[in-house]
């Protein structure tokens, strides 16, 4: 990330000190070179402040140098197959990065339970196992993906895009993550997951019988099934998924990382965990490369 990520809606404030009570963080972002007065400068976006200084060399040209920018917020894309374990994984994730977690499925089932007009209609299709129509799911992922929290804390994407229009009306809006994780999990655990899989109406939280059982029997006793969680529909699930996943897969493939999602959930994210770390270390060692 450097200087060329500025949005347009930066504000110039020349007149702010650096040390301005305004600034709780004294450590200035950026670094304004001029060679001949050096006005301390503030450039502040919704999401980043960057503050600008003078540096020592009197014979610098005239020109502003990016020595070292905030980082912009992680994008996180998380995708696998019907049961692969991504909102169990997102559970974790959020846990240590803080990224707001957009699933799609959840937002459908809202407006499902909500019983709107676009519940009604994205419930036949889920019914189906079939993928809802992109009328309905880009807009809602898109407005969820540009609130406030999203922007400011980072995103983490799951189950979107499921197809190679949905992926490409990310593109259209510029959205675009730094990893796409593909969780791979092979086909009988994936039925084997589906069939346990129990939810908490009042946490949202993901059990399951075999692997993840409820912590005691007053939650045991108000778990509830997902109603496309039977092994005849995640078979339909499965179908879709197979034959939307390669046209996906393309769009992201530079930036994907494939994550052995077999094994159990802590090895799992112990992996993803990994990634995301390199990634932000990446962000960094590229923000300094555009400083140099
Ligand atoms: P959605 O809700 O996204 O369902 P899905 O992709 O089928 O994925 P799941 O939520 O079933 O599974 P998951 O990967 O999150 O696994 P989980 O962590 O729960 O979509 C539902 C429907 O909505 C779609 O069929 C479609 O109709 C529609 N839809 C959604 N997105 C759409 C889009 N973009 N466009 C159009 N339509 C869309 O884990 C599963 C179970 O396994 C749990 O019980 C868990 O405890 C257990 N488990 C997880 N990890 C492990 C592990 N490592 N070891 C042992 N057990 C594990």
């Amino acid at each position: 990330m450097g200087s060329t990520s500025f949005s347009p809606s930066i504000s110039l404030s020349p007149s702010l000190s650096p040390h301005s009570s305004k600034f709780p963080n004294p450590s200035p972002d950026l670094f304004l070179r001029s060679h001949s007065s050096f006005t301390p400068l503030t450039l502040r976006s919704n999401q980043t402040r960057y503050r600008f200084k003078k540096l020592p060399s009197s014979n610098a040209p005239n020109f502003l140098v990016a020595a070292s920018a905030k980082a912009e917020p992680l994008k996180v894309i998380i995708s696998g197959a019907p049961a692969s374990g991504k909102g169990t994984q997102c559970e974790l994730i959020t846990q240590k990065y803080g990224l707001v977690h957009i699933a799609a499925g959840d937002l459908l089932r809202a407006e499902v339970a909500a019983a709107s007009e676009n519940g009604k209609l994205a419930k036949e299709y889920m019914e189906k196992g079939e993928l809802v129509p992109d009328e309905i799911v880009v807009m809602m992922v898109k407005e969820r993906l540009l609130q406030p929290d999203s922007q400011q804390r980072g995103w983490l994407l799951d189950g979107y895009p499921r197809s190679s229009s949905q992926a490409a009306a990310l593109e259209d809006y510029g959205i675009r993550p730094d990893v796409f994780i593909l969780l791979d999990v092979s086909e009988d655990i994936l039925v084997e997951r589906v069939v346990g899989r129990r939810l908490d109406p009042l946490t949202g939280k993901i059990y399951h019988l075999k692997y993840s059982p409820p912590e005691n029997n007053e939650i045991a006793s108000r778990l509830t099934q997902r109603f496309d969680d039977t092994e005849e529909k995640v078979k339909l699930r499965l179908r879709t998924h197979h034959q939307n996943v390669d046209a996906v897969l393309s769009v992201y493939k530079d930036i994907t990382v494939k994550v052995n999602g077999n094994e159990a959930k802590e090895r799992v994210f112990a992996q993803i965990d990994a990634a995301l770390t390199h990634v932000g270390e990446q962000r960094k060692v590229n923000s300094g490369s555009v400083a140099a």
